[in-house]
């Protein structure tokens, strides 16, 4: 099964896709982390994208799609990919359409995740991972159960991300509705397209996915 969790900056797409990682047994992809991951190398990627991703904008579509392709070949993909983060504009879907084509997969869903701007400042602004294993967590939605102490690994170093300022987000959110929301008319003439309520608590959510992903038309 092969899917892509649409849906603007702080909408709760990583939390879920890690959820439906665990679930379905299939990888996650996120191009955002993959980004990170140059930025923090200081690979030559990594140093285009730096500034790029501190004010807000889209890394250029060319880059991406060339990380992307690279990443959908790996062989923990065999099983399935779950795209959190890609595609973020037109030329970026159809590249995927093609991408896909000539691997002989196909895309099974799109799933937006709708939640207001407004809640979204809140999430991002309340957001932090812990340092060491990466578990995601919110000050308010999702704290640690002991203060400073990481439930999974035990770290007590956590890190807030550079662009989750209250200025770089306004900017992505102007980027998302600009620039990505075009997908969701492009997924919906495919006929690939389901929204789910993301406003409502993460297990809910991951419910509602899961009604999607589980109806006997979408075993695949
Ligand atoms: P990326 O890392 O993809 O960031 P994003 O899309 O802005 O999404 P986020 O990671 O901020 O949010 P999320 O939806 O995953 O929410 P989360 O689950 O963490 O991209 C970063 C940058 O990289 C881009 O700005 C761009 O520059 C570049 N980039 C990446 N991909 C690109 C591409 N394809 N093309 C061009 N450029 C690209 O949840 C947020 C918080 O809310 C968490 O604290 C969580 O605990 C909490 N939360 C989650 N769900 C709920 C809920 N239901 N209720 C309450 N709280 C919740």
């Amino acid at each position: 099964m092969n899917l892509i969790l649409l849906g603007p900056p702080g909408a709760g797409k990583g939390t879920q896709a890690k959820t439906l990682q665990d679930r379905y047994g299939i990888a996650q992809i996120s191009t955002g982390d993959m980004l990170r991951a140059e930025v923090k190398s200081g690979s030559a990627i990594g140093n285009e994208a730096r500034a790029i991703m501190e004010r807000g904008d889209l890394v250029p579509d060319a880059i991406i799609t060339a990380m992307l392709a690279l990443r959908v070949q790996k062989p923990d993909c065999a099983g399935g990919f779950i795209l959190d983060g890609f595609p973020r504009t037109v030329p970026q879907a159809e590249a995927l359409d093609v991408m896909l084509g000539e691997m002989g997969l196909a895309l099974n869903h799109v799933i937006e995740l709708q939640v207001d701007d407004a809640a979204l400042v809140e999430r991002i602004a309340g957001r932090f991972t812990c340092a060491s294993c990466g578990t995601g967590y919110h000050d308010r939605f999702k704290p640690t159960q002991q203060a400073g102490v990481c439930d999974v690994c035990g770290s007590h170093e956590f890190i807030r991300r550079a662009d989750d300022k209250a200025e770089t987000v306004a900017a992505r959110l102007d980027a998302y509705h600009r620039q990505t929301a075009p997908l969701l008319p492009y997924y919906q003439a495919q006929g690939k397209l389901h929204h789910v309520d993301g406003m409502a608590d993460m297990g809910s959510v991951a419910k509602q996915l899961a009604a999607i992903l589980d109806a006997p038309a979408s075993i695949a």
